[in-house]
């Protein structure tokens, strides 16, 4: 395939960086009036019109004329839940009539509730289903996705939910990373944060290993959740078994958590609605940390609290990505496209800065950069394109629509 007179490539590279740190990411590649090739459904070439190949053998090929239209990377959403056995709608209902998420959560639901239902419901049904979701993400963009466990709560629950991402894994075209999301809320019962962070360091991670369930380890550090303590315990038990950590941090409080991620190496801390100058402090690169930020204003949109202040972030040089956090409770929408929407409309985040942290950088927090989130030469054609656009801003300024009119995974439109 031969695509011609692209109105902007988007993040094009002939070799790509790992990931773009503050004022880089407003200088992802735009390549105006391009063309771009594919073959055996991986990204051939690419370059300006003026370069177009003289072609000499047309047997075959298929040129398409993009006038108008930009071609980006596939989308890279690094941080979902998307594995869970019932939508929590009645507790949306709730929040209208005025409690709040961490109220709901105070009354035994929230994610007890997502636990309670997963626990109950058959593997082969939850893979099904979240297949299904899956598949529907895939359809609006998305070519690489990260998928956490943490609704099982209990050992055998948290195993079957990292199968079923593994098999997820193996049922979808697309890389797909599986993060132990083994600290996610207290379970019912007689335990405490405390005893059940130190039942997962030395029973539970262990099997997770021994079945190579996980790429990544993950908590929900957060007042009534787990504490500073516990995330220790359960990131340096991690690292011991060679599992790099990606955490929930600073979604209601703001209590050192983001420091001690960067102090033990994380590879992504997430969410950070609330950001102390200690926590901007510890993200700076010139701290000579390797920790990214991951913004989730799906998650702040949905549940009306802050939104993670990016524009700091990008002013501290620190390496921005964005994902949909797509869950029950506090993020139901697995729209990457509405993401970058909200990132350019509610975070002030310029077109190309969000779209290259909701690609290469969002790629690059689940260590898929060799995989996904730019288009290069060798890579898999996974690419979207546009509807014909005014420029790049309309991925905020239509908000009422989609900008996608296609979406390619191993070159084959989905
Ligand atoms: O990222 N904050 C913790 N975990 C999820 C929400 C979990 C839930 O409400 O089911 C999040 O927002
Ligand atoms: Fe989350």
């Amino acid at each position: 395939m031969l695509w011609k007179n692209i109105k902007g490539l988007v993040g094009a590279y002939d070799s790509p960086p790992s990931r773009l740190r503050g004022s880089e990411m407003a200088d992802f590649p735009l390549l105006e009036n391009a063309w771009l090739a594919i073959d055996s459904g991986k990204i051939a070439d690419f370059g300006p019109m003026e370069t177009f190949p003289g072609i000499v053998d047309w047997t075959g090929l298929d040129v398409v004329d993009c006038e108008g239209r930009y071609v980006l990377p596939s989308w890279c959403d690094s941080h979902t839940h998307l594995v869970f056995a019932a939508p929590r709608s009645h507790e949306f209902m709730s929040r209208l009539e005025g409690k709040t998420y961490q109220q709901i959560a105070d009354e035994g639901g929230g994610i007890l509730n997502s636990a309670r239902a997963l626990q109950l419901m058959p593997e082969d049904q939850l893979f099904e289903e979240a297949l299904v979701r899956l598949q529907h993400a895939m359809q609006a963009g998305t070519g690489a996705i990260e998928i956490k466990s943490g609704y099982g709560l209990d050992d055998e629950a948290e195993l079957k939910m990292l199968r079923i991402i593994q098999r997820l894994k193996e049922a979808v075209p697309i890389p797909v990373r599986r993060t132990f999301l083994a600290c996610h809320a207290v379970p019912e019962g007689n335990w405490t944060a405390t005893t059940w962070t130190r039942h997962v360091a030395e029973h539970l991670l262990p099997r997770v290993q021994k079945e190579k369930l996980a790429d990544y380890v993950d908590a929900f550090c957060e007042k009534g959740y787990f504490g500073l303590e516990e995330v220790s315990t359960l990131l340096e038990a991690a690292s011991k078994e060679g599992l790099a950590a990606k955490v929930h941090v600073n979604q209601f409080n703001a209590f050192g958590g983001v420091k001690l991620c960067t102090n033990l190496d994380a590879l992504t801390v997430d969410h950070l609605e609330v950001l102390e100058p200690e926590d901007l402090e510890a993200l700076k690169s010139s701290s000579n940390t390797r920790t990214m930020a991951c913004a989730l204003p799906g998650c702040s949109y949905f549940l009306g609290i802050p939104y993670t202040p990016v524009r700091e972030l990008i002013k501290a040089d620190v390496a921005v990505a964005l994902a949909t956090d797509f869950n029950p409770g506090s993020a139901p929408s697995s729209n990457m496209e509405r993401i970058v929407q909200l990132a350019i409309l509610k975070m002030k985040m310029l077109p190309l800065e969000a779209i290259a942290a909701a690609t290469l950088n969002g790629a690059a927090a689940m260590e898929v950069s060799d995989q996904a989130g730019v288009i290069a030469p060798g890579r898999a054609a996974n690419v979207l394109v546009t509807k014909p656009m005014e420029g790049l801003e309309g991925f905020g300024y239509d908000f009422g629509e989609s900008s996608v009119e296609k979406v390619f995974i191993d070159g084959v439109e989905v």
